[in-house]
């Protein structure tokens, strides 16, 4: 343990921390020790990782000098933001700063931060195609996160900026799956007509981080985007179809009737939406499935990931 590289984790408790913390520790020999952050260390998540061998250390974004402290000693540190806890943006690069400004002071040899696109760059406030939202934003959570990157890259660190994708997860705790209609028939929905869209496991995301940490300075001063696969709306709902036994309909609705869902966020999410839509071919280009299975060479395909979850994916 003492000899071992100490990955710091950030949301070790949340989806893509988790599968980071989960990656390091079933590679034993492979010289990286896990430090799971949490705010609470008695929770069971926490409880959890402490059982499979992560040192589990408390501190909360919100608390500058308690992120300085979990980030010192540590070789490489695992950075991501919380957007769907609080949806400000603007907490988000605040949170942001936090972290890099302990990555900095701790010396830390390797910083991964857990990226988006600012959507801005491609669709200016100026453009009308999608509404502005919370006054300078088009997709808040995507927005402020690339925002963020210039935060990293002023300090100097040594950076990775890894671009995530949509998680299939989605369909398990956020309503993204198959819905059944008042007719029985099953539909999914989603806003991006015939566009395909670059989606991964949640866990697949710690995994490929795992793989970047692992390959070193290679990666370092490079942008990284991943998915385990491309699929449009209709291969989605045909996947689910088969995999779970199903007749599901692909249902485009237009982003403006998406905006209109009313549950919290689903105007950021319909900008979303529109943008992978748009600007398909830049969004799933830049997420390499060639380099994502590189990085993780048990990265998941979709039908992989349904039978796997079979019995989580709310019907
Ligand atoms: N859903 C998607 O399709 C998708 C795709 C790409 C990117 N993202 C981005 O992923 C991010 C969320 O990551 P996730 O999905 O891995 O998280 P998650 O599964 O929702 O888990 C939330 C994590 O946040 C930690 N946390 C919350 N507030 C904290 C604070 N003040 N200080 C320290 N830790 C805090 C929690 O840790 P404790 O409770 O243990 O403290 C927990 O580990 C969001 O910003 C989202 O925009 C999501």
């Amino acid at each position: 343990m003492a000899d071992k590289k100490i990955i710091a984790v950030m949301g070790a408790t949340g989806a893509q921390g988790g599968g980071l913390i989960r990656a390091i520790l079933s590679d034993p020999s492979g010289g990286f020790a896990a430090r799971a952050i949490t705010r609470d260390v008695n929770s069971d998540k926490a409880k959890e990782l402490a059982k499979l061998g992560a040192e589990v250390v408390a501190a909360d974004l919100d608390d500058p000098a308690s992120i300085k402290k979990a980030f010192q000693g540590a070789y490489g540190a695992f950075c991501v933001t919380f957007f769907w806890n609080h949806f400000s943006p603007d907490k988000e690069i605040a949170h942001a700063t936090t972290m890099a400004q302990a990555a900095k002071e701790a010396g830390v040899k390797h910083v991964i931060w857990s990226s988006l696109e600012d959507t801005r760059k491609w669709i200016p406030l100026s453009d009308n195609r999608m509404p502005t939202l919370q006054g300078k934003y088009k997709v808040p959570h995507f927005d402020a996160k690339g925002e963020a990157d210039e935060v990293f890259k002023k300090l100097g660190l040594p950076l990775t900026i890894l671009l995530a994708s949509f998680y299939w997860d989605n369909a398990i705790y956020f309503g993204m799956g198959p819905q059944k209609g008042a007719d029985g028939k099953y539909t999914l929905t989603f806003p991006t007509g015939d566009a395909k869209i670059a989606a991964i496991a949640a866990d697949d995301i710690g995994k490929c981080a795992y793989g970047i940490f692992k390959a070193g300075s290679e990666w370092i001063g490079k942008t990284v985007g991943i998915a385990g696969e491309h699929l449009t709306g209709k291969q989605m709902a045909a996947a689910y179809g088969k995999g779970l036994g199903i007749d599901v309909t692909y249902n485009p609705v237009t982003p403006e009737a998406y905006r209109g869902f009313g549950f919290p966020g689903a105007e950021d999410l319909g900008n979303m939406f529109q943008f992978y839509h748009d600007f398909e071919d830049y969004f799933c280009g830049a997420r390499s499935l060639a380099t994502s299975r590189a990085l993780n060479p048990s990265l998941k395909t979709f039908d992989a990931w349904i039978a796997e979850n079979k019995s989580r994916i709310p019907l």
